[in-house]
């Protein structure tokens, strides 16, 4: 049985990767830092006669990754998949943003992703698939959003040196764009915004996403490596 560990996976698109992946045979690991929520959505996966653990991770935190790696080791051995998705958000204009929350989403967004990489790179199966998620908010700048749209710009950069190195292992490493997707990040946003500029007229559901993590972790991908997919329903192609 193949295993997959995803950050950020206590809810929201985390959560629908891992629903995709266990209905597809996988085991999965959910990580996060919501610990009760995530706790009850590996035993929502249990109950549904799936391989499903729940750990703590602070992504930020390098002692919380070599936690997960003990833990990954003591288990199952390697990785056969690895999803960065944890992410946080701030809207506040360039000359608003503070340093503390600069360096904050900075480092949950960009240095988590860095640290899963470079943590569990050695417990990565050769051959095995890592996808990281950026956002359209990586590509394409967007006001209001100097530190995500760095993060997720870096996001990209860093997908594209780690495939590099990781080729000799065929390990592939990916990352998506997702555009606009109704899950408590946005929940406090009017539906209108993004919705509005999107050509398909509204946000995404979670599932939508998880098709393309599945696809990236799987065998159908087997030629793709170093590339961003974007699901936005058309936001980015005006
Ligand atoms: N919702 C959108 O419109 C959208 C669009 C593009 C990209 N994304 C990205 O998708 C990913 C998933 O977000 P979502 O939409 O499911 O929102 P979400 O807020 O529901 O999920 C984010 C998850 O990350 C977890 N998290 C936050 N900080 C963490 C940390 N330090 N360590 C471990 N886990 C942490 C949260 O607890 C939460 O479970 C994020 O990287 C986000 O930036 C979201």
């Amino acid at each position: 049985m193949r295993t997959a560990l995803i950050t950020g996976a206590a809810r929201g698109q985390g959560l629908s990767h891992a629903r995709r992946l266990t209905d597809l045979g996988w085991a999965v690991i959910l990580a996060d830092v919501l610990d009760e929520v995530g706790a009850a959505s590996a035993q929502e996966l249990r109950n549904a006669g799936h391989r499903a653990d729940y750990l703590h991770l602070d992504v930020s935190d390098p002692d919380s990754w070599a936690e997960v790696a003990e833990f990954v080791r003591d288990t199952c051995g390697t990785l056969d998949g690895l999803v960065n998705n944890a992410g946080i958000i701030n809207v506040a204009p360039l000359t608003d943003e503070t340093l503390q929350t600069w360096n904050r989403i900075l480092s949950v967004n960009l240095t988590g992703t860095f640290l899963g990489l470079q943590t569990l790179e050695p417990l990565l199966r050769d051959g095995s698939g890592v996808v990281n998620v950026s956002s359209v908010f990586g590509p394409v700048g967007a006001a209001g959003y100097a530190a995500y749209c760095s993060s997720k710009s870096g996001i990209i950069g860093l997908t594209k040196v780690a495939a590099l190195e990781l080729a000799p292992r065929r390990i592939r490493v990916n990352a998506i764009c997702p555009g606009g997707v109704s899950t408590e990040m946005n929940a406090n946003e009017p539906e209108g915004g993004v919705a509005n500029d999107t050509p398909f007229g509204r946000r995404a559901v979670v599932e939508e996403i998880s098709g393309t993590v599945a696809f990236l972790l799987g065998d159908d991908s087997s030629f793709i490596t170093g590339t961003e997919i974007t699901i936005d329903g058309g936001l980015t192609a005006k």
